[in-house]
């Protein structure tokens, strides 16, 4: 399951405030919403944190952003171990400052043999951006290696070069304040997801809202193309 996050800012200029501030409170949501997933036993929750298109946001945005999940990366370990969370950040890291990568990487090897939930956080990510690193994989891989064929491969094959190759599609994509769109998140990933849509913001959507999708989701009839 997937969120994309939205709203933060619309929260905080709701109660007069700098974006930054409802930045701060989504920091709350996320934490409510990994423990209501345990709770609810989800696997993997996977959150769109930071898209790519995000690093065009006035530059002090983007560093309290940076600065927000710097915070978030050293202060969770704790509750990482308490609640069995394994952290994993997918997306362009080569973008990120190195000290913010380095303190990623230490998290998500702390955090390897945990079971209990896989926490994905899409940082610097965007689908479009996914599709093409893999295609480049695939087509440095046919140039260096002659006993690979890319005219044979199949789709299931061509997943393996996305950076979510070691987590399953989701089953349900949630966005929050009111947005009905992707917006460039997973393109490839999402093909067959269910989508769920609410006006509440991000800093607002905890643990009773979670529940609320869970429900929507639960009564769908999920076809994949086909007749049932
Ligand atoms: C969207 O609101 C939210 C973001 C771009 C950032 C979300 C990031 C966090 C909550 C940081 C913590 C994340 C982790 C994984 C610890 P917006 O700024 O687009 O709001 P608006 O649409 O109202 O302007």
């Amino acid at each position: 399951m997937s969120i994309i996050m939205d709203g933060n800012g619309r929260w905080a200029a709701e109660r007069g405030k700098e974006r930054t501030f409802g930045h701060v409170e989504g920091v709350e949501s996320v934490r409510d919403i990994v423990e209501a997933a345990i709770d609810e036993g989800v696997s993997y929750l996977s959150l769109y944190a930071f898209s790519e298109e995000n690093w065009n946001r006035p530059g002090d945005e983007v560093t309290a952003l940076m600065k927000l999940l710097m915070k978030s990366v050293k202060g969770e370990y704790d509750s990482f171990m308490k609640n069995g969370v394994r952290f994993r950040v997918l997306g362009n890291r080569a973008r990120l400052n190195p000290l913010l990568d380095r303190a990623i990487s230490a998290l998500e090897e702390a955090t390897k043999g945990n079971t209990k939930l896989t926490m994905i956080a899409f940082i610097s990510y965007s689908g479009r951006w996914d599709i093409l690193q893999a295609a480049k994989k695939v087509s440095a891989l046919s140039a260096s290696d002659p006993s690979f064929d890319p005219s044979s491969l199949t789709m299931e094959d061509f997943s393996k070069y996305l950076v979510t190759s070691e987590i399953p599609d989701p089953d349900l994509i949630i966005r929050t304040s009111g947005e009905q769109r992707i917006s460039n998140y997973l393109l490839w990933q999402g093909a067959y997801s269910e989508f769920y849509f609410t006006d509440v913001l991000w800093p607002d959507f905890r643990r009773g809202e979670f529940r609320k999708a869970l429900e929507a989701y639960a009564a769908r009839d999920r076809r994949y193309g086909k007749v049932k």
